[in-house]
């Protein structure tokens, strides 16, 4: 994995949050890194650290610790959350008290001066805290740079650049978490803001050591990830092979689309059309999970009979599957989805080193700011999300071809209409499935039976929780009139009101 010079090393204590510090760091223009405890011998050069919160009280006897001197070697800046600031006030001399009790909420910051970490910082901050322990006893040479408003110190400080506060900056409930946040960064003077041109530059230098001469295999699906990827290995121009399998189960012209976009970016794609196996293999089924297997299982045959002897394997792994693989493995989570970039054979040629993931250190948003910074097309990197297994977790019970067929004209007139009225790019995710209960209507003078379709639409952040789109009544209309009046097989049009949780995003 690349990783920039004189990034913010995180160190992660086991916060909830850790993910989001990292997260709040790059928003700030700086590339941000996640560590456990024990890998800071493996940090280079690192141009700020920060220790985050943690479930564990720092009196246990096995509390998570961390090389202080190490850690002090770097000369940088240091910020402690919440657990990192009771372990800096261990490690310089300090005592902590424990408490069986948890702080939970918001609080009231007041800083005790509107200068260094708290410049521009309100007299009275809303910050969100989570800790049981705190600090009781201060080392000589630690300051109170901050306290609640009944006058608990809630910020320490030790010497010019090591900080410590027992909030949480990276919840949006903390209101000025970001300015304190900038403002410790500011302490970082070797700290050089994130250049995704940089970077490129980095990755493409990485990818062709690594590479050389052999030939590249990389499965393409016309999503952001795979697609920037493709076109990363084709600028650093290395030998690659770019194989897209048609499962039928994509959506109107998807497959013609994939393949003149490729077209468009100059990539050659090689199409491998399975869609009669996908469908011979779904047929009679209509349970969701044994479905999802189905097309799980037939994907990796399909794809890895078209790659045959692969010289190595590109995969466009990015940052939060890292982190959680890293804290499945660690907390030893059973692992609900086998992930297909994790199957048998791909950990056959990652035990030979054959298998690179440029993409490894990046989030998605980044992934198109290097998409971008390639001339990738707005409409190629900001399309939808879409599932693996495709328009089979949108039809209910067997997939049946007329049942695709319907969904497909739906969707098609869905989403123009959406892009229409200028609401595609407003929705996280959008798309018309079909229910398969058929209901009785007149169309023209004849009397129907016929499916219904189900419009979804939702806003997201990360497709854990989501809110369904107030979209507009008449946008809502002229659907539902399109969908009536030009769709065979589906006489009712439905729009789903549910979030997520209770329902999810798709049906199936
Ligand atoms: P749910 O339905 O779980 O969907 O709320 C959350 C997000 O994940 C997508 N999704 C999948 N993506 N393989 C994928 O690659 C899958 O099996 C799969 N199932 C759901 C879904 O479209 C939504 O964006």
């Amino acid at each position: 994995m690349v990783v920039p010079k004189h990034l913010v090393a995180v160190v992660d204590f086991g916060s909830q949050y850790t993910q989001l510090i990292v997260r709040r760091v790059r928003e700030l223009g700086y590339m941000a890194k996640l560590y456990t405890p024990e890998e800071i011998g493996e940090m280079v050069d690192p141009g700020a650290v920060i220790l985050s919160g943690g479930p564990r009280s720092t009196s246990e006897p096995d509390a998570p610790d961390i090389d202080f001197e190490r850690l002090c070697s770097f000369g940088v800046p240091v910020l402690g959350v919440c657990y990192g600031m009771q372990l800096l006030n261990i490690k310089t001399g300090g005592t902590v008290r424990p408490s069986n009790r948890r702080e939970y909420g918001p609080a009231a910051l007041i800083p005790e001066k509107s200068t260094g970490l708290y410049a521009g910082v309100s007299p009275s901050s809303q910050v969100w805290m989570s800790h049981s322990d705190t600090v009781d006893h201060l080392a000589d040479g630690c300051r109170v740079i901050a306290r609640n408003s009944e006058g608990v110190p809630v910020s320490l400080q030790w010497g010019k650049n090591m900080f410590g506060i027992q909030f949480h900056p990276e919840v949006t409930h903390s209101h000025e978490g970001r300015t304190i946040l900038r403002n410790f960064l500011s302490f970082a003077s070797e700290l050089a803001p994130f250049d995704i041109g940089d970077f490129k530059r980095e990755l493409i230098d990485e990818i062709r050591s690594k590479v050389g001469h052999r030939q590249v295999v990389c499965g393409v699906s016309g999503g952001v990830d795979s697609t920037v990827l493709a076109v990363l290995l084709h600028e650093a121009g290395v030998n690659v092979r770019c194989i897209f399998v048609n499962n039928g189960l994509l959506r109107k012209n998807e497959a013609q689309e994939v393949e003149q976009n490729f077209l468009r970016m100059g990539v050659n794609i090689e199409t491998v059309d399975a869609s009669e196996r996908f469908l011979a293999a779904l047929s009679g089924e209509s349970s969701p999970e044994k479905k999802r297997r189905i097309i799980g299982s037939l994907f990796i045959d399909v794809f890895w009979d078209a790659v045959g002897d692969a010289e190595m394997l590109a995969q466009g792994t990015l940052y939060p599957d890292v982190i959680e693989s890293a804290s499945n493995a660690k907390s030893k989570a059973s692992v609900i989805k086998t992930h297909h970039n994790r199957v048998e054979r791909v950990l056959e040629l990652q035990a030979q080193g054959k298998v690179i993931e440029p993409l490894a250190f990046l989030f998605k948003d980044e992934v198109r700011a290097l998409g971008a910074s390639m001339g990738i097309p707005h409409d190629i990197l900001w399309r939808h999300p879409f599932p693996g297994p495709g328009l089979a977790v949108r039809c209910p019970g067997e997939v049946t071809k007329q049942k695709l067929e319907i969904i497909r004209e739906c969707d098609a007139i869905f989403i123009s209409t959406l892009r229409k009225w200028g609401w595609y790019d407003k929705c996280w995710q959008a798309y018309a499935g079909l229910i398969p209960v058929k209901t009785v209507g007149v169309k023209g003078d004849e009397r129907s039976y016929e499916f219904a379709t189900n419009l979804r639409a939702i806003v997201s952040e990360d497709a854990m929780t989501a809110d369904w789109v107030q979209l507009p009544y008449d946008l809502l209309r002229e659907v539902s009139n399109r969908i009536l009046n030009e769709v065979k097989g589906t006489n009712r049009v439905l729009y789903d009101v549910s979030t997520k949780p209770p329902a999810s995003i798709e049906w199936e």
